[in-house]
């Protein structure tokens, strides 16, 4: 009798690249499934932390720039704001607030793949800054694409907190293209990138102490002991944190502390790890001026103006369709 490999029905996206992750060699597994109501509550905690430099440096820029913002953005009428990936809203609200203190005519739309994340940010939204119209939309990166297609709006896309290092430079530029062909000409993408530093202060922004960086890389591992009822032990693996100073990658891995085998029950599924075998499950990766303007002109994208952070390397920059 021929041997047959039976593969399990695998339904859902997040199924799919978890089977596809663990099957393959090396394992990997996307980062964007770090996040739900417990690890958007430890990413938040991460932004909070004093180590990761991220959030205070563009938060300092939007904070320091924010009238010269408020000039760029306005101007041509009312406008959609976009904010791919918009979190817990902490830096848009410093631009928000100035929008609806000077009774600009807009609407914000926050993107995010968490609906809790959403649903907090939306309710915080309505008590703190009443006059603003929320329309949120829950999706991923990809299906955010489709909602900024519908909208007919002027658009000005928010991309902030470095999100785009999360993709590899070829989904970076296939991602910043997609947005360039949905832009007119008075729309204006604006975004941040977190640059090549000392790599010491980029390995303390992601390996803090205290663990909270290594709980949110294994908040994965709980989402497919909960979600697919499969049986990692957390304790079996350690966070990982290296940077390539050359090419300006973090990565982040999970590293497999002893030689072990875990049953993911949903999707039938027995992965055998050796020891100090690793999961790749995230990227971070850190910019230079020569990254950013190759990047925009593979996207099609020139970029007008920007802003750089005083206390580290932090930079926020304005493109528009060239
Ligand atoms: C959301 N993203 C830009 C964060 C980053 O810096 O890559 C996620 C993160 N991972 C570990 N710490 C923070």
């Amino acid at each position: 009798m021929q041997d047959t490999k039976i593969v399990p029905v695998v339904s859902t996206e997040f199924e799919k690249e978890v089977y596809s992750g663990l099957t393959d060699s090396p394992k990997h597994l996307s980062s964007k499934y770090f996040y739900d109501k417990k690890g958007d509550k430890l990413f938040q905690d991460i932004m909070a932390m004093p180590s990761y430099y991220l959030t205070d440096c563009e938060y300092e820029i939007l904070k320091n720039n924010k009238e010269e913002i408020t000039d760029l953005f306005t101007g041509f009428g009312s406008f959609d704001l976009i904010e791919l990936g918009a979190g817990d809203g902490k830096k848009t609200k410093i631009l928000l607030k100035e929008f609806s203190d000077k009774n600009i005519d807009f609407t914000y739309v926050p993107i995010d793949i968490s609906q809790n994340a959403l649903n907090q940010l939306h309710n915080s939204i309505e008590k703190e800054l009443p006059k603003i119209n929320v329309q949120p939309f829950q999706g991923t990166y990809f299906e955010a694409l489709k909602e900024i297609n519908n909208r007919k709006n002027r658009k000005i896309i928010l991309f902030l907190g470095s999100n785009i290092g999360n993709l590899e430079h070829d989904q970076a530029v296939s991602f910043m293209n997609k947005i360039q062909n949905l832009m007119q000409p008075n729309d204006l993408l604006f975004m941040g990138f977190d640059q090549k530093k000392n790599p010491q202060t980029i390995l303390d922004a992601y390996n803090d102490q205290e663990g909270v960086t290594a709980a949110f890389n294994k908040n994965v591992l709980t989402r497919i002991n909960t979600e697919l009822n499969a049986n990692f032990d957390l304790d079996q693996f350690l966070h990982w944190e290296v940077y390539n100073p050359e090419t300006g990658s973090a990565k982040s891995y999970l590293v497999s502390k002893t030689e072990q085998r875990v049953r993911v029950e949903k999707l039938d599924l027995d992965v055998h790890f050796n020891q100090w075998e690793t999961i790749h499950t995230e990227i971070s990766q850190k910019y230079d001026d020569e990254i950013i303007s190759w990047l925009a002109n593979e996207s099609g994208l020139k970029m007008t103006t920007e802003y750089e952070s005083k206390a580290h390397g932090y930079k926020n920059c304005v493109f528009k369709k060239s």
